[in-house]
Parts: structure tokens; sequence; C-alpha cells
């Protein structure tokens, strides 16, 4: 008896793991939507400060895999981006300090608001009122201090 309950108990964390693996990586399709589409941004209309952080952008997150994944992900909101970034960093040899981190997260989430404004919108819409503020104010701060440079 206490023997099939240990085995309960095994399987039931083995289930446990692998739902959380899933829930963390996104699936094989999806990953291939992102990877085929562009491999570039025109930023030649976005501000200096960020068209040179977008370099740091393309060295860095073009290492493991091809900067089309995080060009044409569905990730937009300030929150979905850091987030992301900080699951990047931690890869084994990701390579990135907390300085470009920051310089990247700047370029995304200015980036996310101009070439995926609707997508972005959608995302805002759909926040509790007290989410969506404070999305809305990371997003203005980037405005705020890279606009008219
Ligand atoms: C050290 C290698 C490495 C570097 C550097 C790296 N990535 Fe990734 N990235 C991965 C791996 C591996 C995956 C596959 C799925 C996973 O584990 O999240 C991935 C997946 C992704 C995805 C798809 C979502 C997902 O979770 O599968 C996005 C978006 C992404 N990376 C963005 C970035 C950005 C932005 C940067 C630069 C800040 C970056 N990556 C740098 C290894 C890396």
């Amino acid at each position: 008896m206490k023997k099939q309950i240990i085995t309960l108990g095994v399987a039931a964390l083995v289930i446990a793991a692998a739902a959380a693996a899933q829930a963390q990586a996104l699936d094989a399709a999806t990953l291939a939507r992102f990877d085929q589409g562009p491999a570039f941004i025109n930023v030649s209309k976005y501000p200096e400060a960020i068209q040179g952080r977008y370099k740091i952008f393309e060295h860095t997150c073009s290492k493991c895999h091809r900067l089309s994944r995080p060009i044409n992900s569905d990730f937009a909101t300030p929150d979905e981006w850091s987030r992301y970034i900080k699951r990047m960093m931690y890869k084994p040899g990701s390579g990135i300090s907390r300085r470009n981190a920051k310089k990247i997260y700047e370029f995304l989430v200015y980036d996310a608001s101009v070439r995926k404004k609707a997508l972005l919108d959608s995302k805002l819409a759909k926040m509790s009122a007290s989410k969506k503020a404070v999305e809305e104010k990371k997003i203005a701060q980037v405005h705020k201090e890279f606009d008219d440079q």
C-alpha cells in the first residue's frame, strides 16, 4: 500500500513537471511561424538612439536562433518583453548583460508600439484597468525618453 502511494506521488510529480515545461516552451509550429517571417526591421524612421539599440538587439538576439523569431513573435507588451528578455538572459551562454538587456527592452517596447501597434492595442484592451495603466505608463516612458532626439 505504502509503495503504491509513493508510486502515485511520483507519477503526479512527473505529470506536474511535464505540464510546467509545456506551459513555458512554445510548440514547434508556433516557433516555426515566428522564425519564417522577415529577419530585419526597417528602423530608418525610429529615433537615433533607438536605432542604436536595434544594433544591440540584432547582434545579441540572433546568437542562438534567427532574429526573425523575436521580430515575428506575438509578444508586444512591456511585461511580455521583460519576461522574455529575462528568460533569454538565463539561458546558458547567452552573454546578455543587464545593461544590454535594458537597451533591448527599450528597443522592443518602442518597436512594438509602432510596428505591432494593432496587436499591442488589442492586448491592452483585454487587460484590467490597473494592469493596462501600468503597461501604458511603461510605453509612455520609453517614448518620452527617445522621441524627438
Ligand atoms: C543563449 C541562446 C539564446 C539567446 C542569446 C537568445 N535566445 Fe531566444 N530562444 C532561445 C531558445 C533555446 C529558445 C527556444 C524556446 C525557449 O526555451 O524559450 C528561444 C526562444 C525565443 C522566443 C520564442 C518564445 C519561446 O519562449 O519559445 C523568443 C521571442 C526569443 N527567443 C527572443 C529572444 C530575444 C529577444 C533575445 C535577445 C534578448 C534572444 N531570444 C536571445 C535561445 C536564445
